[in-house]
C-alpha cells in the first residue's frame, strides 16, 4: 500500500487510547460502567423538530443539491433572525452566513483556508484539538496559549510575544469552553478583538456550547463587540442547542471575508447538508428552546459538583457548557487519576491531558450520561467515588 501523505504524519497520536482500552476491558469484565466520558447529549432531539424534519422531507424540493451560495436561504435567515435575538446582533443572511455540516467541519476548514506552511495559529491549551490539529495538518505552526485556572481559563493575550503575534494569522478561542466549562466575559472578548485588529488576525470564536447554560447566566457573542465584525467569524452549532449532534448542522457568522473564503473552499469540497435538515434546524432556531435538556443538565451539575464538594474536592460549578473540570488529588496526573477511577470505581471520566499539557492535572466530567433518567447515576458516580481510598 502507498503510504499517506507526509502531513498526515503531523496527525499526533490517539490520547484517549488508553482509556478506551481500559474501558472495553471493563466492559468485557462485566463492570457496571458509569460514562461522564462523552460529551454528546443523551437526551432525544425535540419531537417538533423530528416533525418539522418528516414535513421537509416530504417535499421533492428538498431532495436534491442544495444549489444556493452558502446554505438553504430559510436556514440563514433563521440564523439572522435568531442572531438578532439571541444577542442583538445584525447579520445579512446573504453575505455573514453560511451554513456548516456541524462546528468541527467549519473549524478544520477555516485551518484549511488560511494556514500556508510555516504560518502561526494561536491556539488555546487545554482545548478541543482540532485547532490544533487542522493547523499542523496545513502545514502550520501553533503557537500555544496556556489556558490557566488562575486566569479563569482564559488566555493571557498579554503574554504572547510581539514577534509571534504579527506573524500568526489565527486566534482561536472557545467560551463557553470544551473542557474546562470556563465562560468569556464580554471585556475578555473586548480585548481579544483590539488585539486581533492590533495584529491583523481572523479571530475565530467557537461558540458550540452558546446554548448551554445554567441558572441566569447566558454566554455573550464576540460579534456584540463593536467592530468584531471586522475582524471575527464566529462557529456556532446546533448538535448541543437541540440535541442534533447526528444531524451534523451548525452555521458561521461574522466577517463577510472570511465567511467567503471559507465558503469558496467547501462548495469545492461538500454539496451542504440534506435541504430537509436545513428546514428542520431554521425551524428550531426560530421556535423552539431546549430547556427540559437545560433542567436535567442542571440537576446532574448539582448533584456531582456539590456531592464532590462535600467529599472534600474543589470543584467550580460551570455557568454553561457540559462539563466539570476539576483538579487530580495529590500525588496522581490525569491519566492515573481516570484509570484509577475507572478501575475501582467504575467512573469513566477524560484525562485532561488529552486536550493539551495545561490539563496535565485535570479530568473532565461530562454531564452527558447515557442511561441517567434524572441524575440517579450521578449520585451514585459520587457514591462510588466517595468509596474509594485516595
Ligand atoms: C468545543 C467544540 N467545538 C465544536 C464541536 C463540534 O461540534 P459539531 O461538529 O457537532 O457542531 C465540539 C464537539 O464536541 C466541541 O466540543
Amino acid at each position: 500500500m502507498i503510504a499517506p501523505s507526509q502531513r498526515f504524519t503531523k496527525i499526533p497520536p490517539y490520547l484517549f487510547g488508553e482509556i478506551a482500552a481500559a474501558k472495553r476491558k471493563a466492559i468485557a469484565e462485566g463492570k457496571d460502567l458509569i460514562d461522564l466520558g462523552i460529551g454528546d447529549p443523551d437526551q432525544p432531539t425535540p419531537a417538533p423538530i423530528i416533525e418539522a424534519l418528516t414535513r421537509a422531507a416530504h417535499d421533492p424540493q428538498t431532495h436534491r443539491y442544495d444549489e444556493t451560495n452558502a446554505g438553504w436561504t430559510p436556514f440563514l435567515e433563521a440564523v439572522s433572525t435568531w442572531a438578532k435575538r439571541r444577542f442583538g446582533i445584525s447579520i445579512d443572511p446573504l453575505t455573514e452566513a453560511m451554513l456548516l455540516i456541524g462546528s468541527k467541519e467549519g473549524l478544520s476548514h477555516l485551518a484549511w483556508s488560511y494556514i500556508d506552511p510555516g504560518d502561526i495559529s494561536l491556539v488555546p491549551d487545554p482545548a478541543y484539538t482540532v485547532y490544533k490539529v487542522n493547523t499542523l495538518m496545513a502545514g502550520g505552526e501553533c503557537h500555544i496559549m496556556p489556558c490557566l485556572e488562575e486566569n479563569g481559563f482564559l488566555p493571557d493575550l498579554t503574554a504572547i510575544p510581539t514577534d509571534v503575534a504579527k506573524k500568526a494569522k489565527l486566534l482561536w478561542l472557545n467560551y463557553p469552553n470544551n473542557p474546562t466549562g470556563a465562560i468569556a466575559p464580554i471585556e475578555f472578548y473586548r480585548d481579544a478583538v483590539a488585539f486581533a485588529k492590533e495584529y491583523n488576525l481572523l479571530l475565530v470564536n467557537d461558540a458550540a456550547y452558546a446554548e448551554v447554560y445554567y441558572d441566569d447566566y447566558r454566554p455573550v457573542s464576540v460579534l456584540e463587540v463593536e467592530g468584531a465584525k471586522d475582524v471575527s467569524i464566529e462557529l456556532h452549532s446546533l448538535s448541543k442547542m437541540f440535541n442534533m449532534t447526528g444531524w451534523r448542522i451548525g452555521f458561521a457568522i461574522g466577517n463577510a471575508e472570511a465567511v467567503g473564503t471559507l465558503n469558496r473552499l467547501k462548495s469545492n469540497l461538500d454539496s451542504k447538508q440534506f435541504p430537509a435538515i436545513s428546514l428542520a434546524a431554521a425551524h428550531a432556531l426560530l421556535e423552539l428552546d431546549n430547556q427540559p435538556t437545560l433542567d436535567l443538565y442542571k440537576k446532574r451539575r448539582d448533584i456531582l459538583c456539590d456531592g464532590l464538594t462535600a467529599l472534600g474536592w474543589n470543584v467550580t460549578k460551570p455557568k454553561a457548557a457540559l462539563y466539570v473540570w476539576t483538579r487530580v488529588p495529590e500525588g496522581y496526573n490525569a491519566m492515573s487519576f481516570a484509570k484509577k477511577l475507572l478501575e475501582e470505581a467504575g467512573v469513566l471520566v477524560i484525562p485532561g491531558i488529552g486536550y493539551g499539557q495545561y490539563g496535565e492535572n485535570y479530568i473532565r466530567m461530562s454531564l452527558t450520561v447515557m442511561g441517567d433518567k434524572n441524575g440517579e447515576l450521578l449520585t451514585e458516580a459520587v457514591r462510588r467515588i466517595g468509596a474509594m481510598a485516595l
